[in-house]
């Protein structure tokens, strides 16, 4: 089996020992099948590249929030990375140990930092010199101190993905170097909050161990040049980024990451902190869908499939690129297609001009490398029910979150009596 969790036997797609036709059959299309192997397997290998940092692994809640995954992440050791009180009650409901929490966000409400701080989370990363009076004003209010790193904007250029690269110095992201020293001696003087150290997180599907090295030499220093200062500095949040190979990049290894981590702050006797989300999660999940029609227009050829931008975002929202495999291996042949769901935008396109073998009305596809940033992505537009999420394990599954019903999403609106009662 690969890593992922997925593979074929005699031309079928399986997830561990459960064949995906066999699930499209009991769930409906479109899917998300997560392998917990495939899970379990990414999880140790990052844990045990990292393990001799001795870094707290705290799983960034965002990739994939399925309290499932939440949940086989924490039985395996991991804390969580959380940016919204949402991301909070997940993480608590699946049973993380508050202590092991950090909370990042470049937002969070005041009603969110008292969320935080009554939960007991472990830091909070802050992001603003207004953001930190906040978090101060909000725990003497509650007769509490938070434990708090600055998040750091090291102004370096990830190279990856514009809209998901967020150490510029132009990004809404972290309180700009040369002013954190300032933001750390303010934090010293606070009544509600007590500097523990730097958090840092230049972006994400980083594919290079370059811009890594950038931003983690320029903390570095700013470690040095703090403790030069008199400010204690024990803790370093180092975020996640590292990528995964969606079509033919090569992301580093994370032994490498582990090694140019130890690198550089080898010697300065830290507490690290780490936020993998993709590198623990996409490999591990595929979207299933079912073509609907095959059509042939203005010289292209059309696979219409029932899963859309609504289930599966990241094609249509940076021109990302998916694997997508049939889920019954056929004979010899391919054609050009673009892979499109019933969305009523041109962008709802899961792959265009790809070479794919000939479909037919009724084909299962499976689009790979969506267990992160896929579910959770997902919205009910076009009143379409997300993709419901399900989890293999052996020959064993489960529904680890259903399809929503049509009443829930038509029922969800209320119509005002100005309305309802004719006046209009
Ligand atoms: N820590 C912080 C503070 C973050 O903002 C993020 C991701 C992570 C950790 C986890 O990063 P990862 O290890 O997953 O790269 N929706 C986009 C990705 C957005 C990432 C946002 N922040 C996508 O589909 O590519």
């Amino acid at each position: 089996m690969n890593p992922g969790g997925f593979a074929y036997r005699d031309g079928v797609l399986f997830a561990e020992d459960v064949a995906i036709p066999d699930l499209a059959e009991r769930i409906g299309t479109p899917f998300y099948c997560y392998s917990t192997a495939g899970l379990r397997n990414a999880y140790r290998e990052f844990a045990g590249a990292v393990d001799r940092l001795g870094a707290d692994i705290c799983y960034a809640v965002k990739a994939n929030g399925n309290q499932a995954v939440v949940s086989l992440f924490a039985a395996l050791g991991a804390g969580a990375d959380v940016v919204s009180e949402g991301e909070l009650r997940r993480a608590l409901a699946a049973g993380v140990d508050p202590a092991r929490i950090v909370f990042s966000g470049v937002g969070k409400t005041r009603s969110e930092i008292a969320a935080a701080l009554e939960a007991g989370c472990g830091q909070l990363n802050v992001e603003s010199a207004a953001e930190l009076e906040a978090v101060s004003e909000v725990a003497s209010g509650a007769g509490r101190r938070a434990a708090v790193a600055i998040r750091v904007n090291p102004d370096v250029d990830a190279r990856t993905h514009r809209k998901i690269s967020t150490g510029r110095a132009g990004d809404k992201f972290g309180i700009a170097l040369e002013l954190v020293p300032d933001a750390y001696r303010r934090a010293g003087v606070l009544p509600g909050v007590d500097p523990v150290g730097l958090a840092v997180h230049i972006g994400s599907q980083l594919t290079d161990l370059e811009p890594f090295r950038d931003a983690f030499v320029r903390l570095a220093g700013l470690v040095r040049r703090l403790r030069g200062e008199g400010c204690p500095v024990a803790r370093l949040d180092l975020g996640g980024g590292l990528g995964v190979a969606y079509r033919d990049e090569s992301p580093p290894s994370a032994a490498d990451y582990a090694g140019l981590i130890r690198e550089i702050f080898g010697g300065l006797d830290l507490s690290l902190a780490l936020e993998p989300g993709r590198r623990l999660t996409a490999d591990a999940g595929i979207l299933v869908s079912r073509v609907i029609y095959m059509k042939e227009s203005g010289g292209r050829r059309f696979a219409i499939v029932d899963a859309a931008m609504n289930d599966l975002l990241r094609p249509a929202l940076y021109d990302a690129w998916h694997g997508i495999d049939p889920v019954r291996l056929s004979g010899p042949g391919a054609a050009i297609v673009d892979v499109v769901g019933p969305v009523c935008e041109s962008g709802d396109a899961l792959a265009v001009q790809r070479e794919l073998p000939p479909l037919a009305a009724g084909d299962l596809l499976a689009v790979r490398s969506a267990g992160a940033y896929g579910a959770v992505m997902s919205s009910a537009y076009n009143a379409r029910p997300p993709a419901p999420e399900a989890m293999v394990n052996g020959d064993a599954h489960a529904v680890i979150r259903p399809r929503a019903e049509y009443d829930t999403i038509v029922g969800q609106d209320r119509v005002p009596d100005w309305i309802a009662g004719g006046a209009a």
